[in-house]
């Protein structure tokens, strides 16, 4: 199946699910805390790899972030799908998603575990960054768009 944006109800929900299940419900944040405020604007895209079964295996999103600059957050991946290019095909979406609104260079806080997939995707640590709900570090990552 290809990569998409979500577009009917259930799509929007297991894109949703899946973001809370792999980077909210572990941490024993509240439903409702994976979604961001500016989810729905018309600047944002979104990206959802389906299973057959029509559940989310790979999702993530790409909103502005600065004059030509975009950032790329919410890449998650169902654990029974990791390590098997679902990531890669929707960063790689996002990507292209990026270059095709003129952007020239991607950003994004990486999570510590992260970091070696997005090397292999091209982006290089700048700095650490934030540490989430206490305990995740994170590092600042970028990527020139060519
Ligand atoms: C991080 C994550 C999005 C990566 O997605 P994925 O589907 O597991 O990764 P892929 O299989 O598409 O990997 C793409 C490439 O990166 C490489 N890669 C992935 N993880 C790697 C690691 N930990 N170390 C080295 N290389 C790695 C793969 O080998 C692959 O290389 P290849 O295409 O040359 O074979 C996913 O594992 C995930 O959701 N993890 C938990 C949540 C998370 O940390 N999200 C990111 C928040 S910033």
């Amino acid at each position: 199946m290809p990569v998409n944006s979500p577009q009917t109800p259930p799509e929007w929900t297991t894109y949703y699910h899946l973001r809370y299940t792999v980077l909210r419900q572990p941490w024993q944040q509240p439903e409702g805390s994976e979604r961001a405020d500016d989810d729905d604007d018309a600047t944002t895209t979104h990206a959802l790899l389906l299973a057959p079964e029509g559940y989310a295996t790979g999702v993530g999103r790409l909103h502005p972030s600065g004059p030509a600059q975009g950032q790329i957050r919410f890449m998650a991946v169902h654990p029974a799908w990791q390590a098997r290019g679902v990531g890669r095909q929707v960063l790689e979406y996002l990507e292209a998603a990026a270059r095709q609104q003129g952007l020239t260079e991607l950003v994004l806080h990486a999570r510590e575990a992260a970091v070696p997939f997005y090397e292999r995707m091209g982006y290089t640590v700048e700095a650490p960054s934030h540490t989430l709900f206490g305990s995740i570090p994170h590092f600042l990552m970028r990527k020139a768009l060519v």
